[in-house]
């Protein structure tokens, strides 16, 4: 069978930057910033942007291009023993996706109440007791169901459905064609209002000012990388996956730098429309900013809601701000799903149709614990495992395998011969060197903390099945498939 193509090299760039910009951007890149000292965590994420994000970039774009497939046989391809690595980042894909729709669920929810701000004035009270249900649940005991979650989760799914069963083209590349454009405009619309009002420009400078204390906090290098590889989508089958639908002779280091940039400055964007707020919200009520922000993922729902509030015109702000919050979390949702919808369309042979629904079918089902009264929970947990533990080791192991098993100088051949501009040697020395070293010692970190902390007080049951439980067994799963497997013809073979 032919492998699908993009129809032009915009689309391609298009879907590739919707897939970055997403929750992590808008949603989790502030509260990131805000809990890392605020300026200080642009230093460690620039230089990981740098030395990871950008190399990253480019070598998975010349192996999902080379070699023409999914995640896994992609990897197959390249040393039928690295089979498994494919299966364990869809795994870890399949598992964001399933409470990533949840947050786009939440965001499309408040998009509805934020015509009338229907929040009311306990933003906090609202969002956890109200909204979500929260009372005395944990992960493992997660309450009754929010139906309003469950009906906003399936207006996302839908729409998810729609664009990866209409194809790479007809789908896929149309969603991200209208998606894209819409989002840049309604943000860029929104900073412009935003940064105008009074106390703006003290949250803006929140965000700039680099507390070089903070650089010693291995923690703070830990949030940086994590950050830059969920926000680029690298490490965990997405970018493998759309970049095998490009053509031959495909620019690679043009498309990679372009992706980047747009997404990291998108970020950069978002921070400042979102500090402008703080910044106001804190000169309103007369206090510092630090009293006015509710950490981590409350800061979208809690924190913005109640600044909202306080704007002029709350009922286009707020509607644009949320929508913003939706377009960019969908594109993302796409392409997580289409990860794991190509590598079962290569693996089984199945139509793409058939495929997407009984992919989306088996994710929606299991979305729904997340939209349960103890939801948040399961998803702060896992979210937590998975980024910090699922992604940072699959990243950790493709590096070593690429830069250090396969010849890192035929990559860069390649791709200089198919793009525009070249790259010197820079590419070897960060793959090879300062990357693994940086994320070895990333993990080396984040794994004894976490054995000897455990994560947010959760019980220790709790953390050795749905978190160290869940990682061991995408892992199980991938390398029992790879066993299974018959090995993978080299691409041009089957040509
Ligand atoms: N790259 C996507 C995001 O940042 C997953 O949300």
């Amino acid at each position: 069978m032919k492998r699908e193509q993009w129809g032009s090299r915009a689309g391609f760039i298009l879907a590739a930057v919707g897939s970055a910009i997403g929750l992590g951007n808008i949603w989790r890149f502030p509260y990131m910033a805000y809990e890392n000292g605020g300026g200080a965590f642009l230093i460690p994420y620039l230089f990981a942007m740098i030395t990871a994000g950008i190399p990253f970039m480019i070598l998975e774009f010349s192996m999902g291009q080379r070699n023409r497939g999914s995640a896994p046989i992609t990897l197959a391809r390249i040393n039928a023993k690295f089979e498994w690595l494919g299966w364990f980042q869809i795994g870890v894909a399949a598992t964001i996706a399933v409470y990533y729709v949840a947050v786009i669920g939440w965001a499309i929810s408040y998009l509805g109440m934020s015509f009338t701000q229907e929040w009311g004035t306990d933003t906090n009270a609202f969002f956890f007791s109200e909204y979500l249900g929260l009372g005395d649940n944990s992960p493992t005991n997660l309450g009754g169901m929010q139906w309003g979650i469950a009906g906003s989760m399936l207006i996302a799914w839908a729409i998810t459905y729609a664009a990866i069963a209409g194809g790479v083209k007809a789908g896929i590349e149309r969603a991200a064609k209208i998606m894209m454009p819409v989002l840049f405009i309604m943000v860029l619309g929104l900073i412009a209002r935003m940064i105008f009002l009074p106390g703006a420009i003290d949250g803006i400078n929140y965000l700039f000012e680099p507390d070089f204390s903070k650089l010693t906090d291995m923690k703070v290098w830990a949030a940086a990388y994590g950050q830059i590889f969920f926000t680029l989508s690298i490490g965990f089958a997405i970018m493998l996956a759309y970049s095998s639908y490009l053509p031959e002779k495909s620019d690679i280091n043009n498309n990679a730098f372009m992706t980047v940039l747009i997404n990291c400055g998108f970020s950069i964007l978002a921070g400042i429309m979102i500090f402008s707020v703080l910044g106001y919200m804190a000169a309103e009520q007369g206090k510092p900013l630090t009293e006015v922000v509710s950490a981590g993922v409350g800061l979208a729902f809690v924190t913005l809601p109640a600044a909202i509030n306080l704007l002029p015109a709350p009922y286009i702000l707020g509607p644009l701000f949320f929508l913003a919050l939706v377009v960019a979390g969908l594109s993302s949702q796409i392409s997580i799903m289409e990860a794991v919808v190509s590598a079962i369309i290569d693996k089984l042979n199945w139509s793409r149709k058939k495929a997407a629904t009984i992919v989306c079918g088996t994710g929606m089902i299991i979305s729904m614990a997340f939209a349960t009264d103890g939801g948040l929970l399961l998803l702060d947990l896992v979210d937590h495992f998975v980024n910090n533990v699922g992604i940072l080791t699959s990243c950790l192991v493709e590096i070593v395998l690429m830069a250090w098993l396969v010849k890192l100088s035929d990559v860069r051949e390649y791709v200089n011969k198919v793009s525009d501009f070249t790259i010197s040697g820079w590419f070897e020395i960060c793959l090879r060197f300062i990357t693994p070293l940086a994320l070895a010692l990333i993990v080396y970190t984040k794994f004894t903390h976490l054995i000897s902390e455990g994560y947010g007080g959760y019980a220790q049951f709790e953390l050795m099945t749905l978190g160290w439980g869940l990682i061991a067994l995408l892992a199980i799963v991938g390398i029992i498939i790879n066993v299974v497997s018959k090995p993978q013809k080299p691409v041009e073979a089957e040509a």
